[in-house]
């Protein structure tokens, strides 16, 4: 039975993430408060919380703080606390230095270490137990990214009444790279405790039922994975086919070719691609003083012919060092001139606790301060880096002043400045150079499409990006703005939720 809600019944649509949807923030006259967090995600959900009865679970972003639930708009926040202990071994060690590195194809060495695994399973059951607190009887829960994966199943023994959905944003890694992991199968099962999973792409919903079938031994049906009810067995109707090594428990598990019926719950786990609250996105880019911004970051930057522009956490995934290294070259072997062309690379800080990004921040540091030396004239800079993160105002200026937009990661679950940069773009001019290990090049298949690792291939591309004709790139540029004009993020919320709503018969959360 829940407890401790505003209304005593609990909340009906309920959302569990590692960050909570709010941020919180100091005024100029010195008091403090909460401020809605800025990303797509909360921008999509705020307007089901308001319509149904909403609950937003997540930490709050400082250590050794305990808070009491609060309210925020239309928004009941609980705030999960973290202890310093639990920051250093679940969110720096086992989500961003082993699960991260793991699921972005191993770009970076994951460390598996068990005491960081312990605190992960201590902290998922935390966030399970307040969200059972809260949720109302028979409430839709939504269970966001790879740092919870374990909270499905736990949330599931807690309270069996609920409706349980989960969404990864990041990549789900081949299976040969996932059997890594020591806790595969706990994560694996963690996972399974959910009604519907959804990935960005449909390759990643694929990885994860072969993953289940390879490890689990659960008979495997299109997107539906049959979970026995004693699932700690495998399938015992079905005809034996071949044994799996269960290393997570040490026992052999069968792997299952038909369903058995009755006996098994069914798990869809499917490709839901992530979008972007385009509609702001647009509406900021018509904004006069928006526009006078992106006309005056031009002039500052001594109004070269081209502005290229990078946007990215400061994330090894990203590929922001195979981005310069080929624009250094363009600039060494003279196919591109300072004066002419300008590469602003905006890198938001990010996980500074972690090594791997102590260590990227170094190098992209050196790397840039290169290329100023040897490039830069008194007027022109080859190069503009920004350590910093900017508010969606003056990021929508950037993209309007960037004539091409590099998108070069190595691997990534979607991209969602890629949309951003087509969204702001008012005339259908602006070239996407994109990345297609991002989940975004399923959907921007206009986009100039480019293996980062293939320095050559990367340079010929920018080359091209700067250098096409107006048709070309006008063209191109009208089918991807098409593309996220019909898919943002609400449309994306919505597809997920109707979906679980089907597949549960509970009522289906509405907007
Ligand atoms: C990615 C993850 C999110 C995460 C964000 C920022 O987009 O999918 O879950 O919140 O990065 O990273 P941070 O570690 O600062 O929350």
């Amino acid at each position: 039975v829940p407890e401790n809600t505003e209304n005593g019944n609990g909340y009906d649509f309920v959302v569990v993430a590692n960050r909570l949807a709010v941020n919180h923030v100091t005024n100029e006259d010195g008091t403090t408060g909460w401020e809605r967090s800025p990303g797509g995600l909360v921008t999509a959900l705020a307007p089901l919380m308001e319509s149904s009865e909403g609950a937003w679970v997540g930490w709050h972003g400082a250590a050794d703080d305990v808070l009491e639930p609060f309210d925020h708009g239309d928004m009941h926040l609980v705030p999960v606390p973290l202890s310093s202990d639990d920051i250093e071994d679940y969110y720096e060690g086992f989500s961003n230095g082993t699960l991260w590195p793991l699921y972005h194809d191993v770009i970076a060495r994951p460390d598996f270490h068990r005491h960081w695994f312990e605190a992960y399973r201590r902290v998922n059951q935390r966030f399970a137990e307040h969200t059972a607190q809260v949720a109302a009887h028979k409430a839709t829960v939504w269970v966001q990214d790879y740092q919870l994966q374990l909270v499905p199943a736990m949330l599931r023994d807690l309270r069996p009444d609920l409706t349980i959905g989960f969404f990864n944003h990041i990549p789900f890694p081949p299976p040969g790279l996932f059997a890594q992991l020591p806790w595969r199968h706990s994560v694996l099962r963690g996972l399974l405790g959910a009604d519907l999973i959804g990935f960005q792409r449909a390759s990643d919903a694929s990885n994860f039922r072969r993953a289940v079938h390879n490890r689990m031994g659960y008979y495997v049906e299109d997107e539906l994975i049959h979970v026995p009810l004693q699932s700690n067995a495998p399938d015992h109707g079905s005809p034996l086919v071949g044994f799996n090594a269960d290393a997570d428990r040490g026992t052999a598990v069968r792997v299952s070719t038909a369903p058995a019926a009755g006996v098994a719950r069914l798990v869809e786990a499917k490709e839901f691609p992530i979008s972007i609250d385009t509609a702001t996105i647009t509406a900021l880019a018509k904004r006069e003083d928006i526009i006078a911004r992106s006309q005056e970051i031009r002039e500052e930057l001594g109004n070269p012919k081209t502005v290229l522009l990078g946007v990215d956490r400061l994330d090894y995934t990203k590929g922001i060092r195979h981005r310069m290294k080929a624009y250094e070259e363009l600039l060494q072997n003279g196919s591109l001139s300072v004066g002419q062309v300008c590469l602003v690379q905006v890198a938001s800080p990010s996980r500074e606790g972690v090594e791997s990004y102590r260590l990227l921040k170094e190098e992209i540091e050196q790397t840039v301060g290169r290329i100023s030396g040897e490039y830069d004239t008194l007027s022109h800079p080859a190069i503009r880096y920004l350590h910093h993160s900017y508010p969606i105002e003056e990021m929508v200026a950037l993209y309007m002043a960037a004539d091409v937009m590099l998108v070069t990661a190595l691997r990534d679950g979607m991209n969602l400045v890629a949309k951003e940069y087509v969204a702001a773009r008012r005339g259908d001019d602006g070239v996407l150079v994109l990345s297609e290990f991002t989940g975004a090049a399923d959907q921007l298949r206009q986009a100039l499409l480019i293996n980062p690792h293939d320095v050559d291939e990367l340079k010929a591309a920018i080359l091209r990006a700067t250098t096409m004709d107006s048709d070309d790139a006008s063209a191109r540029m009208e089918n991807l703005r098409r593309q996220v004009v019909h898919h943002d993020v609400r449309r994306w919320a919505t597809d997920f939720l109707d979906r679980l709503g089907e597949l549960t018969g509970s009522p289906s959360v509405k907007g």
